[in-house]
């Protein structure tokens, strides 16, 4: 049976499943259960110094799903903001987490707004609960922008440069740079990250959007005493787009680990964030639908796949349909290659009808 472990900036995942930051790691209590039913990590719900700051409204859920069946969800909508939680009550669960499952990878997501004493604040404070690594939120697509904060900063390459450079002045853990898909070049923000010193790369973050108008009442949702924002889409229906801008990333900055993540259901979508250069892969709106039980079939399901194809390990699988990526122009060349030889096939084979005697006598040089 294949290893699910996997090393990744130096930390050994038990497996390469990570719940994305957001509601499955919303205090230490859920962070714990998860452990226990087999996650390899977490990414805590993104916290910062000041939760007063933090006033998040209901409903702020909204989905796209089949008219005949509601649980059939495509796509999902949140204008949830970071944890509303007290910094002090986190650092507590953090710790209490750690010690309890010292074998689980327990990240810490952090957000400030942009001043140097808070981002190095919340790092050292942050990290002496014994948490393993960080992901910076550079990609909050709504709410936090207002604030010049999540992706108002990660669309700003300057700003991922500097922000990663001060975490990485005093963190002793590996940090990620989580991106945001809004924008018209991941690389962009993400090189940036790598010069600011960042280990690793988390994406996709949600992508904007507005889920609905309700057509009784003509106003969009989710509804909030009448009125909406835009805010963040997952699930299902951002996977392609999700891979493909892993794909940007892995070919982009080859050094850095890459957490995938957007729209994974099962262990065969996992497997394709591997196949495109993730080492973990990050489950959020996934696991909000199905429950944290899905570990188990995720486990299984890669074990499964990498039998199947001969793989011994996780890490055989990591990037294997990277090279595959090309130019359109390649494509066209490729193809008209293929063609002629073909076609110089075609001719040979129709030198051999049937009257081998003769035949071979053509071929023969006196
Ligand atoms: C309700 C909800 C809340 C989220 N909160 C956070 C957050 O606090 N910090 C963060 O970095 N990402 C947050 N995310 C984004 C997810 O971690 C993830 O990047 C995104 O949803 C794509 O993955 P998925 O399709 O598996 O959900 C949230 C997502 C959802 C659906």
């Amino acid at each position: 049976m294949a290893d699910l472990s996997i090393e990744v900036n130096g930390i050994r995942f038990p497996n390469p499943f990570v719940l994305g930051s957001g509601p499955p790691g919303t205090n230490g209590k859920v962070i714990q259960r998860s452990f226990e039913l087999g996650w390899g990590g977490i990414v805590c719900k993104t916290l910062s110094l000041e939760h007063e700051k933090v006033n998040n409204t209901v409903p702020r859920y909204g989905k796209l799903a089949d008219v005949n069946d509601r649980k059939n969800v495509y796509g999902f909508q949140n204008i949830e903001l970071i944890s509303d939680r007290p910094f002090d009550v986190w650092l507590e669960e953090l710790k209490a987490a750690k010690e309890a499952y010292p074998d689980h990878v327990l990240i810490a997501s952090i957000m400030e707004e942009c001043e140097k004493d808070r981002w190095v604040e919340i790092t050292e404070r942050t990290q002496e609960t014994g948490v393993d690594a960080f992901e910076l939120n550079f990609s909050c697509p709504h709410g936090l922008p207002e604030r010049k904060m999540g992706a108002a900063m990660g669309q700003d390459p300057d700003i991922v440069e500097e922000v990663t450079g001060w975490v990485k002045s005093v963190s002793k853990i590996p940090v990620w740079a989580k991106m945001t898909p809004n924008i018209t070049d991941i690389t962009v923000p993400a090189k940036a990250a790598e010069r600011g010193g960042a280990d690793g790369l988390s994406a996709i973050n949600t992508i904007l959007c507005v889920i609905g108008i309700n057509l009784e009442t003509l106003r969009p949702m989710p509804t909030v005493e009448g009125y909406t924002v835009p805010g963040g889409y997952s699930g299902r229906a951002v996977r392609p787009i999700a891979l493909r801008q892993v794909m940007e990333l892995a070919r982009a900055c080859p050094n850095l680990s890459i957490s995938g993540m957007g729209g994974v259901e099962n262990a065969l979508d996992a497997a394709q964030f591997i196949a495109m250069g993730s080492q973990t892969v990050q489950v959020c709106t996934g696991a909000m639908l199905q429950g944290y039980e899905m570990i188990t079939e995720l486990c299984s399901g890669l074990s499964e796949f990498l039998d199947s194809k001969g793989m011994a390990s996780v890490s055989d699988l990591v990037g294997v349909s990277l090279p595959y990526f090309s130019t359109h122009h390649d494509l066209v060349d490729r193809q008209r290659a293929a063609k002629r030889e073909k076609a110089g096939q075609a001719e040979r084979d129709s030198m051999w009808k049937g009257d081998i005697a003769k035949e071979t006598d053509s071929l023969i040089t006196d």
